[in-house]
């Protein structure tokens, strides 16, 4: 049986990748997110090929040994897998709740890394992980200190990660995209008006990316950062030094 496993599938970018891999030869995506009533109504709207709801807080252990017990069970051939799931904190380190920015790390940092470990036995040639990352990657990010390393320990992750699996010829790809209009800023508490820097940014659409995004990993790109403003920014992360890119970088 060959699968898809997507992430945080419940909304935003989640659901353009669940419409977007409907196009593969594959027979089920497993959707995972907590709302099980909003990834069933986007299965039922949305699939074309079989699927599976598995509503489960990925940050809890329990959830990953009920994954892992389910791969253990079915054996399935996971063609791709969308490390998805993630939300930001904003604000300066010693404004933050606390409790919120570990449970941020928890999600984006630590259950992105036992979701990949778990299910990279079950993959095979040609499987693909795409890990959604941001441009707040390039950078560290003041205001947003967190969540902008979380992102750099994605990139980091997936870089040395697809260079281990090379043999396997297995690939992945890091997702970099800027600002796109999903439940992430609300979530996040960042309302218009609370960062000019964001507020300019140029949007990313979800649909798009996530578009670009699987193309790009079928074709075994490391990382894909769409609109050419954000690759211009990817290009100059590189370049320059970033005691003054940071400047320019905060939110
Ligand atoms: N939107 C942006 O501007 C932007 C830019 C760059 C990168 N990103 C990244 O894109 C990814 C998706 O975010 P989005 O923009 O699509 O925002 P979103 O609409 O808020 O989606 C976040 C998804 O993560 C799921 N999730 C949150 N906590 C979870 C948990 N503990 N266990 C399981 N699932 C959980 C949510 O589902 P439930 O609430 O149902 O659990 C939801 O499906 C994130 O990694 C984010 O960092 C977003």
């Amino acid at each position: 049986m060959n699968i898809a496993i997507i992430t945080g599938a419940s909304s935003g970018i989640g659901v353009e990748f669940f419409k977007e891999i409907q196009n593969e030869p594959l027979d089920e995506v497993w959707v995972i997110a907590r709302r099980e009533k909003s990834l069933t109504e986007i299965c039922q709207k949305y699939a074309k090929i079989g699927y599976r709801v598995l509503p489960m807080d990925i940050t809890n252990k329990e959830s990953i040994e009920k994954l892992s017990k389910l791969l253990e069970a079915e054996e399935p051939c996971i063609k791709f897998l969308f490390n998805n799931a993630g939300f930001g904190v904003f604000g300066a380190v010693n404004t933050v709740d606390y409790v919120r920015q570990s449970q941020m790390i928890d999600l984006n940092v630590k259950s992105l890394t036992e979701i990949t470990s778990i299910t990279l036995k079950y993959m095979d040639r040609g499987s693909c992980i795409i890990n959604t990352s941001s441009i707040a990657s390039f950078v560290p990010n003041a205001r947003m200190a967190s969540y902008s390393a979380s992102k750099s320990y994605v990139q980091s992750f997936s870089i040395a990660l697809r260079h281990e699996l090379k043999k396997r010829k297995i690939n992945v790809t890091a997702v970099c995209p800027g600002p796109m209009a999903t439940d992430f800023f609300n979530i996040a508490g960042v309302q218009k008006g609370a960062s000019k820097k964001i507020d300019s940014l140029p949007m990313c659409d979800p649909h798009k990316t996530a578009k670009g995004a699987i193309k790009s990993a079928k074709r075994g790109r490391a990382v894909y950062t769409p609109r050419l403003f954000y690759k211009g920014c990817r290009l100059l992360a590189k370049v320059a030094p970033h005691r003054i890119l940071m400047n320019l970088a905060k939110a």
